[in-house]
């Protein structure tokens, strides 16, 4: 039987009743379908590594999603990049309209390495499921300073060695400890990432780096399979996590997450006119209680953000999309898909929804 509503944090079904599994996701619209991405997670705490990939589904409506299999699969072979039991989190796709390719980038850590690696990984395709083959991975910029730059950057790394890649990580001051210029001639860290094209086709990379406590927002190349050399630091000190970009009206907006590992934190927002920044932070932008654990604003309702989607053929219609996490059992980790809306000072407000569907942005 068919869906017609969503019900943020509830088990969510495919077509054929079997829960969905593409977490950390995002959306990716081609020809009038929708296509989800996500991690395939298995039961336990096991789950929190990958044992499968990538996985997608399709729909045509956003409430029903057919299974289709496995976009990207993890190696059998021993030593690669994303062989069984590496870490692979918040695949997103975009579509090159030039190459006419599909490019996934993805957050990697290396099988055995806990989250030291700190790099993204690319694959690509010729259909919107796959399958995809592994590109490489990068740790972007290297020997690059940002738009942004400053004489700070241009100092000595003061900070001490000892970074595990645990969480929590310990909080640095960031200019002091100038953990950028560390990674200068490797390239740097990146963490939780996501994807945005605008609407000059330039593709942009958004990662949290700098031991996560610095954003970068850093363009692609005219094939999206590589850093153009333009980014900008944002948010310095911040520990942002998992920012989701989208653009409103020549406005271009972010949802992010706090840095404390599965835990739910209080989200954050912003605001620019030019995607390279300044961007402003605004307040909180979520609004109500998740009845399903007690959890509001100050914990993103038990979620963490993962990807905002505008509707297709729609201007001022966004859906925010979310995760709750269940690290002991990943497998059973949910999502909440809510509406975005917009405020007259330009800014948003996401507020928790025990059911909805499509009908409030009419
Ligand atoms: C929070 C991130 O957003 C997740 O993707 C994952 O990396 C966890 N941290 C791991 O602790």
């Amino acid at each position: 039987m068919s869906q017609q509503i969503f019900e943020p944090g509830k088990i969510w079904r495919d077509t054929k009743g079997v829960p969905i599994n593409a977490h950390g996701g995002g959306l990716l619209c081609h020809e009038g379908v929708v296509y989800w991405y996500g991690e395939h997670k298995i039961e336990g705490e096991a789950g929190n590594r990958a044992h499968v990939g990538v996985h997608v589904y399709s729909s045509a409506d956003l409430y029903n999603w057919k299974d289709e299999g496995i976009a990207l699969r993890v190696s059998d072979e021993p030593g690669h990049d994303i062989e069984t039991g590496c870490i692979l989190e918040r695949p997103k796709v975009i579509h090159n309209a030039a190459t006419g390719k599909f490019v996934m980038w993805f957050h990697l850590e290396k099988k055995g390495c806990g989250y030291d690696t700190a790099s993204s990984g690319v694959a690509v395709a010729d259909q919107p499921t796959g399958p995809f083959s592994y590109v490489r991975a990068i740790r972007p910029n290297a020997g690059v300073f940002p738009l942004n730059d400053s004489p700070a950057l241009h100092t000595p790394c003061l900070a001490e060695g000892g970074f595990t890649g645990d969480h929590p990580l310990p909080r640095l001051n960031v200019v002091e400890s100038n953990i950028f210029r560390r990674d200068l001639e490797e390239g740097q860290m990146a963490r939780d990432l996501n994807l945005f094209v605008d609407d000059d086709g330039k593709a942009y990379h958004i990662y949290s780096s700098e031991e996560n406590s610095t954003l970068h927002i850093s363009e692609l190349d005219a094939a999206y399979l590589a850093p153009s050399g333009r980014f900008a630091r944002l948010f310095a000190g911040r520990y942002m996590e998992t920012a989701a970009v989208f653009k409103r009206g020549g406005y271009y907006y972010l949802i992010a997450s706090g840095c404390t590992s599965w835990e739910p934190n209080a989200a954050r927002c912003a605001i620019a006119r030019n995607i390279m920044g300044p961007w402003y932070e605004m307040e909180n932008p979520c609004r109500g209680v998740n009845p399903q654990n007690g959890f509001g604003p100050d914990k993103t309702f038990g979620a963490q953000s993962t990807y905002v989607h505008k509707l297709h053929g729609r201007d001022d219609a966004f859906i925010a999309m979310f995760d709750i996490w269940n690290p002991d059992n990943a497998i059973d980790g949910r999502y909440v898909w809510l509406p975005v809306t917009f405020e007259d000072d330009h800014g948003f407000l996401i507020h928790w929804r025990d059911t909805w569907d499509l009908s409030v942005f009419e």
